[in-house]
């Protein structure tokens, strides 16, 4: 469904993220959930109640298809976060409970 195209102009603005433990290089600019998906998972979470494997679909932040594990924070909609450089992306098993903020 997605390939990745080499491209040395990008490849110069490269970043590098820790996906699932191994480090990768995406291009500067994508989000974690390309990351994910550039770095072949094939899925990035597993859902709560079934444990069915899910994968990125909207990627325009509507399905929430695409929750991952994001610098030790789960519940993060990996399509609407651009990548940084040392970013560990992690994927989500099952349901994750919400951090909340204090004042
Ligand atoms: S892929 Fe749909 S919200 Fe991220």
């Amino acid at each position: 469904m997605f390939r990745k195209r080499p491209d040395p102009e990008r490849a110069a603005s490269a970043v590098a993220v820790v996906v699932e433990g191994r480090t990768i290089r995406v291009p500067a600019g994508a989000s974690a959930a390309a990351a994910l998906l550039l770095a072949g998972v094939g899925h990035n979470r597993e859902t709560a109640v079934s444990g069915a494997a899910r994968a990125p679909y909207c990627l325009m932040g509507i399905c929430f298809d695409c929750l991952a594990e994001i610098d030790g924070e789960p519940n993060r909609q990996s399509c609407m976060v651009t990548v940084a450089p040392g970013m560990t992306i992690r994927r989500q098993h099952g349901r994750r409970v919400a951090r909340v903020a204090s004042a």
